[in-house]
This record gives C-alpha cells, sequence and structure tokens, in this order.
C-alpha cells in the first residue's frame, strides 16, 4: 500500500487483522498527502465478507481500477503431518481468497483496469523454501487462476498479472529466518545471495499496474534475487 500512495493511488486495504490494515492505511496518508486510504477487516476466505468489503470500497474510492491480492498465509509442516483441515485453510485463504477478490473487483472496474495477484516462487519450485506442500500447491493455483483471469477478464478490458515473490523480509517468514541455518541456506539459493525487501516486490506490483505494462497480460514476474533462473 506504501508504493501504491507513493505513486499517487487511493487505496482500500482488507486484512483479516483489522488494526494492521488501519495501521497501513494512516501511514500512506500521512507517507502520500494528498492521497486517501481506508480498510477494514475482511478475511478474504469468506464470500459474504469479500462482497461487502468491495462495495466498501467502491463507495470508499469511488471507483476499483487497480486490485492487488496480497493476503495470504503459509505453512511449515511437514509433508507427512500436515492435517486437511490446515491443507484446505491455505487453500481457502490463497486460492479462493484470490479468486473471490479477482471476482468482485471484476464486478466493479471498467476497462482498462488492472489486477496483480501475488503469488511465490514456491508455486514455481514446489516450496524448497520455508513453505510446504500445502503452500506450494495453493501458490501454483494461484499463477495457473490468474491466467485464467488473463483469458476470461481481456473481454472486460481488465489486464491480470501475477509477481512471484522470492524470500521477502516480511513477518511471514520472520519465525522461519530465526534460525541462522535455514536463513543461511536461503539466502545461498539467490544468485544474489540475500533475502528481498518488501519495497523490492512493491516496485514490481506498482510496475504491473502501470500504463508501463500495457501489454504485459497473463505474464509472471518473478522477483527472487535469482532463485528461479530459467
Ligand atoms: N514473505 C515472503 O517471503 C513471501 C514470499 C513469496 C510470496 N509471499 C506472498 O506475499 C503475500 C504477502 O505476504 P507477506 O510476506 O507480506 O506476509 P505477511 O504475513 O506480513 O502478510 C500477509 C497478510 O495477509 C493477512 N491475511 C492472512 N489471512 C487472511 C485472510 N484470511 N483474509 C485477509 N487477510 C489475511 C495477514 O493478516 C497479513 O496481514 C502473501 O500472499 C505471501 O504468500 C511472501
Amino acid at each position: 500500500m506504501a508504493a501504491l500512495a507513493q505513486a499517487g493511488y487511493h487505496t482500500f486495504g482488507l486484512d483479516l487483522q483489522a488494526d494492521r490494515a488501519e495501521q497501513v492505511a494512516l501511514q500512506a496518508e500521512l507517507d502520500a498527502p494528498g492521497t486517501r486510504h481506508g480498510s477494514r477487516a475482511c478475511d478474504v476466505a469468506d464470500e459474504d465478507q469479500v462482497v461487502a468489503a468491495f462495495e466498501e470500497a467502491r463507495a470508499f474510492l469511488g471507483r476499483i481500477d487497480t486490485l492487488v491480492t496480497s493476503a495470504g498465509v503459509v505453512d511449515t509442516t511437514p509433508f507427512m503431518d500436515i492435517p486437511v483441515a490446515r491443507f484446505r485453510r491455505i487453500h481457502d485463504v490463497n486460492v479462493i481468497g484470490t479468486w473471490l477478490c479477482m471476482r468482485e473487483a471484476a464486478r466493479h472496474m471498467q476497462p482498462g483496469s488492472a489486477i496483480c495477484a501475488i503469488a511465490s516462487i514456491a508455486g514455481l519450485r514446489g516450496g524448497g523454501l520455508s513453505g510446504t506442500a500445502a503452500y506450494a500447491a495453493s501458490k501454483g493455483g494461484v499463477i495457473a487462476l490468474a491466467k485464467n483471469a488473463a483469458r476470461v477478464l481481456a473481454a472486460r478490458g481488465i489486464r491480470v498479472n501475477t509477481l512471484s515473490p522470492g524470500a521477502t523480509d516480511t513477518p511471514m517468514i520472520e519465525e522461519p529466518l530465526r534460525d541462522p541455518a535455514h536463513r543461511a541456506r536461503i539466502e545461498s539459493l539467490a544468485a544474489q545471495q540475500r533475502i528481498g525487501q518488501a519495497q523490492e516486490i512493491a516496485a514490481g506490483v506498482v510496475y504491473l499496474l502501470s500504463p508501463q505494462a500495457s501489454f504485459t497480460h497473463g505474464a509472471n514476474l518473478v522477483v527472487d534475487g535469482g532463485i528461479v533462473i530459467a
């Protein structure tokens, strides 16, 4: 949200943690005077909440012409031990939540709008960083889902792309990265030998949403310091 605010966007954030969303919105207003930022609590896996949240976002913003789907949950349970309910919840949030937000945003969008879905290189590599099977499968699902959305929503004049971050310094992987051996292994996987910063991911998001990316459609931009090099 901070990078979008700096780029001049007005935003409306949805998060399970209302206080976190509110804090981010308040900070964006301070950092980017003249832009407006709202928020509300929303479980993106809950259809009724998502429908209501997009109505509220539309009322707050006046129109919706960009969407970033970033809400997500990681899971680090070993393959043989993941409870089925946990596997389902990861997919409810990461895959169904992404689809519900795309669907509701598309209802409000006019031609010329753009969507950026945040996936992960876990969806390309089958995990192997901090997340395990449920997370990797869900992010592979996000990449496929966004490609389908790119085909379908083109008819409405909506561009859809995915951004797949590599390991990035955020609360999501704070816990696994406390283990120095794990951190060193993740860093060594990247050609740049480091973990990324959130601003480096956000810069890619701003690009994909911008008019500069007008012919970029159905793409998956990998921003990972050189882990997936193909
Ligand atoms: N940090 C990384 O290394 C990394 C790497 C690749 C991809 N990603 C992806 O980037 C995105 C952003 O993650 P982050 O790194 O900022 O992690 P984060 O944990 O800091 O942020 C994720 C946010 O999603 C919210 N959330 C969780 N479940 C939700 C739900 N059901 N409804 C609404 N909000 C919900 C959380 O409250 C949190 O604010 C995620 O999709 C994540 O999978 C992160």
